[in-house]
């Protein structure tokens, strides 16, 4: 059996839990292979709004089981919190969510160095969302990190190491803090994470295979922050591309069948770093309003602007993508006119491909199209789009080269429309 992905194509949130959601009926287990809480999920059913940021988004649908794989980093006292909610609005987790041993462990010394070096960057700051994501994963890179198995034995000895390293550091950077709080937090979540399963992921998920079962690995963030491929230094640190899902689960590159690329209908980013298409007008303010635009994790407003073709050939290029899901669409319900970046014009030369360096010179070349100004948000099938958005979908298919496959018109798991071979 194969392994599906579904992954970000552009700066993050683009709605990859939602339709994690959606798609889940469809498959036996759902896994996390990257990222950490930095991600916030957002799933909305039945009048109710979950975020899940550790969790993976198909812990909704039935009985399925879901991963954490050893490509995650995991804050136990975030996942405590997170876990207990869940749990508290009836949804039991502790037979269904496995937890990888080999996935790293954030320390709340990580988190700790996570704002120092924030602030020591100053103006050159990444905006990072303060999780400690980078930390944990510069130790993991340099074999000094703790991981999930590591709670079995000997713990204390290995956190009091650890945390002693990290505290030399901090001094070094003069940096203030207090860890009173977080510190009693975490050793409660070490606690509670000793009541899931804590399994060998990639023997599971290989098991899993030869018996047939089908697997959806969720990407975090997107293509953009890619720790290789993304918009460097501005970007998360780990792999949020296609290969990720093999390094973070386990999974052989030839398991790997359908890939599901994720974009809004316009763009966003949060937190530093280059954005071509970025409106500073009225625009981009409309966007954010009727889009609802601020962080589902650290509430801040996220940067808005037009849809760019040329980064997402780019992400649809180094991710192999085979399906295309457009989100968002609603948001552009009420516009006269839509753009979309074809090029970049940078000097005097212009180009279609995703340069070395992006910097505020790059100028976006735009198509305008006529917006369709129509309600979509009620629609349930293809059949009732206007011509003018069925004009949009053939252009960016034209431009993009793979076919949209679903379109979402709205927050909730229903506003969903399948198209082609989808339905
Ligand atoms: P993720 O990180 O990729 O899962 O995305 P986020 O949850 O951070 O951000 C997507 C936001 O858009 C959430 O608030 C969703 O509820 C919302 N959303 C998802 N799909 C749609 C859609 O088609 N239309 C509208 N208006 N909102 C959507
Ligand atoms: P989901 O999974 C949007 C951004 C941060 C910052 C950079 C580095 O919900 O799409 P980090 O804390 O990872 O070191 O921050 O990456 N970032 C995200 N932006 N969505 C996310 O996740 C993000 N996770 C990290 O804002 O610019
Ligand atoms: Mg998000």
């Amino acid at each position: 059996m194969k392994v599906d992905v579904l992954l970000g194509l552009q700066w993050g949130d683009e709605g990859k839990g939602k339709v994690v959601d959606v798609l889940t009926p469809r498959y036996d287990v759902v896994a996390r292979f990257q990222g950490g809480p930095n991600a916030g999920h957002t799933l909305e059913f039945e009048g109710q709004k979950y975020v899940l940021r550790s969790i993976p988004s198909g812990i909704f649908q039935g009985d399925k089981i879901n991963i954490i794989g050893n490509g995650v980093v995991l804050d136990p006292a975030l996942f405590k919190a997170e876990a207990e909610a869940l749990e508290a609005s009836g949804h039991p987790l502790k037979e269904r969510l496995h937890i990888s041993k080999k996935a790293h462990l954030i320390l709340p010394t990580h988190r700790v160095l996570d704002a120092a070096y924030e602030a020591a960057k100053g103006d050159a700051k990444v905006g990072t969302t303060g999780k400690g994501i980078g930390p944990t994963y510069t130790d993991k890179v340099s074999r000094n990190g703790l991981r999930v198995g590591d709670v079995l034995h000997n713990f204390e000895e290995k956190y009091a190491a650890a945390k002693a390293r990290h505290e030399q550091i901090l001094k070094s950077l003069d940096f203030k803090y207090d860890l009173t709080e977080i510190e009693k937090a975490w050793m409660e979540g070490i606690e509670y994470i000793k009541q899931f399963q804590l399994i060998d992921s990639e023997v599971e998920v290989n098991n899993l295979l030869y018996q047939d079962r089908s697997i959806l690995c969720e990407g975090a963030q997107g293509t953009m922050l890619d720790i290789d491929f993304g918009s460097y230094p501005f970007v998360t640190s780990s792999n949020t591309v296609c290969a990720g899902a093999c390094t973070g689960l386990g999974i052989a590159p030839n398991r790997i069948g359908e890939v599901y690329g994720i974009f809004k209908a316009y763009c966003t980013r949060v937190g530093s770093g280059p954005f071509p298409t970025e409106l500073f007008d009225e625009t981009g303010d409309k966007i954010c309003t009727i889009g609802h635009e601020f962080g589902s994790v650290t509430g801040r407003k996220r940067r808005c602007g037009w849809i760019d073709l040329v980064a997402l050939k780019y992400s649809i290029m180094i991710n192999g993508v085979t399906k295309l899901i457009m989100m968002k669409s609603d948001v552009l319900d009420t516009f006269d006119t839509i753009k979309a970046c074809v090029a970049y014009k940078i000097g005097n030369e212009e180009i279609d491909y995703f340069p070395y360096e992006i910097d505020d010179t790059v100028e976006p070349i735009y198509v305008e199209l006529p917006g369709w100004q129509t309600d979509m948000t009620k629609m349930q099938s293809e059949d009732e789009f206007p011509e003018e958005f069925n004009a949009y979908l053939s252009f960016l298919e034209e431009q993009l080269g793979v076919q949209i496959n679903i379109v979402s018109v709205g927050p909730d798991r229903d506003q969903t429309i399948l198209r082609y071979t989808e339905e």
